[in-house]
């Protein structure tokens, strides 16, 4: 394995795309030898924020079994323990400090245990100094880019007595053959692409994932066949901007991987997040409704409606530019669902501003919406702008926001009711065992009873119910299979 375990404290520094592209490197010829200082130990992982990160704590899990860890089913029986964590709000780092704070007696109690932070905390100076000061039993604190090196940072943890810090404050190389232990039989999420240069000055992403770089599509490719032979029936493509995939490579775009992953034998649902408003292509949308596989889903994150605040967010579009663009795709893709994300009191957003906002959103009639409270991130250009609205403000305008898509939402389901959808069974409902839970084509969560012989199989449903974020639905009496 390598040895180059560098500690950087530089990593809030602004780093600009290299034109070069990244370097790909192996991790079966990296980790030959992998320890097994794991065997007999549990591992527990908790994982903050987006699915990128729940992909990486699959990737880390994977790691662990290899070194012989297993599973432990609650914190108190670990003998390692890792948060996966995410920097995009303060209210996240938040709970996980207080989470780092309740593990301490565990410590206690078993002296061996090994606490780790990962994920993009472990990126912010900040943190790491922070847990210098205040939580010195922290064992392991190890960044984004230093993921493939967990099983050499675990032993050179446990036989250390200070924290071990492994943090490159830029990406070395794109590290291929990751073992990942997924937690999913019938979807999976597939990487396509890490980092992003897009530098939204609300955003901490660009400093904590670090430039764009694609993985090839021959690895993408080989990645999501594997998968259908091991049964998996849909998969997200994952990256934090994917329409700029293969920017990097010269070759190859987004759409033509998209193209290449939808007709893959045994591949039913191809989704992909995050797509960005600016790149939108034609030649996307065209493959997107020419290709049977994927889904007539698109997150579309629009954060604001009003020009001024796009600009001071460095977006790249306009409020028209965004509403052609939504008429383009609807035009082109049929019963498409859209959905978004909202950033509400940006520095400066004036009532105004916010009533543009909520005017776009009335006019769009997003499926859904994510919508967050603007968080103030050190390093970012937003954190250094003046932010003179009260909390109360901004707090009632999320408020005013949320009532206004919910309606929406709501509105958009009970359409549903009474109508047949294609709905991929995933498994048991997270609240009750005793009921299925399943998507449809458009991303919408239905509920259904039936047989556990459907997880996994595609079935036509009745919706006979809806709540604002979910449907109920009935398998029709006679199943008509839409594949096997
Ligand atoms: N404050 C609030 N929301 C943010 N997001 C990103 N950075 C911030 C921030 N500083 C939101 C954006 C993004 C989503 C993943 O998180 O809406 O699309
Ligand atoms: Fe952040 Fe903007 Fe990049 Fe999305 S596109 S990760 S919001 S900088």
């Amino acid at each position: 394995m390598s040895e180059l375990i560098q500690i950087n404290d530089i990593s809030l520094e602004r780093h600009r795309p290299g034109p070069e592209r990244s370097q790909r490197v192996d991790y079966r010829a990296m980790a030959q030898a992998v320890p097994a200082v794991g065997v007999g130990k549990r591992y527990w992982i908790r994982t903050y924020g987006c699915q990128m990160n729940e992909h990486d704590s699959e990737i880390m899990a994977g790691m662990l079994q290899e070194m012989g860890y297993r599973p432990a089913s609650a914190p108190e029986e670990a003998d390692l323990i890792l948060f996966n964590t995410c920097a995009v709000r303060e209210n996240a780092e938040d709970k996980v400090f207080g989470e780092i704070g309740r593990i301490k007696p565990l410590k206690r109690r078993h002296p061996e245990l090994l606490l780790g932070l990962c994920g993009c905390m472990a990126q912010e100076e900040k943190v790491r100094q922070f847990v210098r000061d205040t939580f010195p039993h922290v064992d392991l604190v190890f960044g984004t880019h230093n993921l493939h090196q967990l099983p050499e940072l675990v032993v050179q943890a446990m036989a250390s007595q200070e924290t071990v810090f492994a943090v490159w404050d830029r990406p070395g190389q794109v590290v291929e053959n990751l073992p990942k232990l997924r937690q999913d039989g019938v979807k999976a999420w597939v990487n396509i692409q890490y980092g992003c240069n897009k530098y939204c000055t609300y955003c901490i992403v660009p400093f904590t994932r670090g430039r764009e770089r694609s993985r090839l599509p021959e690895d993408v490719v080989a990645e999501v066949k594997q998968l259908a032979e091991e049964g998996i029936r849909e998969v997200t493509l994952l990256g934090q901007n994917v329409n700029d995939y293969g920017l990097d490579l010269g070759d190859v775009d987004f759409a033509d991987l998209l193209q290449q992953v939808a007709r893959i034998p045994g591949i039913e649902r191809v989704r992909f997040t995050t797509s960005n408003p600016w790149n939108f292509t034609d030649k996307l949308i065209d493959v997107i409704a020419a290709e049977e596989a994927i889904c007539e889903h698109i997150h579309l994150p629009v954060q604001s409606g009003n020009n001024r605040i796009l600009k001071r967010m460095n977006r790249g579009y306009t409020r028209e530019t965004y509403l052609q663009l939504v008429e383009r795709i609807r035009d082109r893709i049929p019963g498409v669902s859209l959905t978004t994300d909202i950033i509400v009191g940006f520095p400066g957003e004036t009532e105004e501003e916010f009533q543009d906002t909520l005017d776009l959103v009335r006019t769009v009639q997003f499926d859904n919406a994510f919508t967050f409270l603007y968080s103030r991130r050190q390093g970012t250009a937003a954190a250094r702008m003046k932010d003179d609205t009260s909390l109360e403000a901004k707090k009632d305008r999320l408020r005013r926001l949320n009532e206004l898509q919910a309606a929406i939402s709501r509105r958009y389901h009970e359409q549903l009711v009474g109508k047949t959808e294609d709905v991929l069974v995933e498994g048991e409902s997270k609240t009750n065992p005793e009921i299925l839970a399943g998507r449809t084509r458009t991303n919408r969560l239905v509920l259904l009873q039936g047989s556990r012989e459907l997880i996994g199989r595609t079935i036509p449903v009745q919706i006979v119910g809806a709540q604002t974020w979910l449907l109920r639905g009935a398998p029709r009496t006679a199943i008509r299979e839409v594949t096997g």
